[in-house]
């Protein structure tokens, strides 16, 4: 169970945004004998009941890194799978978000996706606006094309120059706080251009555990550990 110590307790920040890098997909799927592409339908079931379970755990916002910028360059046949998971994913995904009052946002350019998918996943978000929970799904993400993308839009509409205030109002994220703790499965220590300019000050928490076999217990685990940590944000 997540628990948040009680909100009297002093030097404790609220976790309200929980993000995980869901890392380990293949080398789970090639242990096991089988196909890199097994990894990420078995993946792909895991990420729901995660995010369920953030939310259930009085999580408000839940950020998961799907498809990063750079994943187009694996072989096709993987690309392909990858796409063809996310695409059924988004077919039932459209009947049950809304009735879990989960509000569901990607977060990275549509436009390298077939135009079924794409209006399927503006349908998405458009339905499921307004419902209570925060679902960020980062697919044809980058952190350094969401920064350069946010600059674009902001000379495109007249700006000559940008603050960071303008800038956090053009990202992907815009209107939500950033991340209080970014889980990183799979063992590698890096966040492989994952939200470049909200993690300035996230709690990173690196687990060996392979997505796949990330359990609701290591995510209690998590949790605590963000709770023992002193957070600063530069004062002392
Ligand atoms: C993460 O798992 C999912 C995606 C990047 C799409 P990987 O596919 O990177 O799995 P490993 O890291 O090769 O095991
Ligand atoms: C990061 O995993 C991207 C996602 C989990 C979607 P990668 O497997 O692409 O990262 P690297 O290549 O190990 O840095
Ligand atoms: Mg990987």
């Amino acid at each position: 169970m997540i628990i948040h110590p009680t909100e009297n307790t002093p030097g404790t920040n609220k976790l309200s945004h929980i993000a995980f890098i869901m890392d380990g997909n293949g080398r789970w799927a090639t242990m096991r004998g089988m196909p890199r592409e097994y990894g990420h339908t078995i993946g792909a079931k895991v990420f729901r009941r995660v995010a369920e379970y953030c939310f259930r755990g009085g999580i408000d916002i839940v950020t998961v890194y799907a498809f990063s910028t750079e994943n187009w360059s694996r072989p096709k046949r993987e690309v392909d799978a990858i796409m063809n998971v996310f695409g059924s994913y988004l077919k039932m995904g459209l009947t049950d978000m809304a009735k879990d009052d989960i509000c569901v946002r990607f977060l990275g350019e549509k436009t390298p996706f077939a135009p079924e998918t794409r209006e399927l996943m503006e349908r998405l978000e458009t339905e499921s606006l307004g419902n209570r929970y925060k679902l960020n799904i980062a697919v044809n993400y980058g952190g350094r094309a969401e920064i350069v993308n946010a600059v674009n839009r902001l000379i495109a509409s007249g700006a000559r120059e940008v603050s960071e205030e303008s800038l956090s109002s053009a990202i992907y994220t815009a209107g939500q706080p950033d991340p209080d703790l970014i889980v990183r499965c799979g063992g590698e220590v890096r966040l492989s251009n994952f939200l470049m300019w909200q993690s300035v000050y996230s709690e990173l928490y690196f687990t060996d555990t392979l997505w796949p076999d990330l359990t609701d217990n290591e995510i209690d685990k998590a949790v605590e550990n963000y709770y023992h940590r002193k957070r600063r944000f530069g004062k002392v």
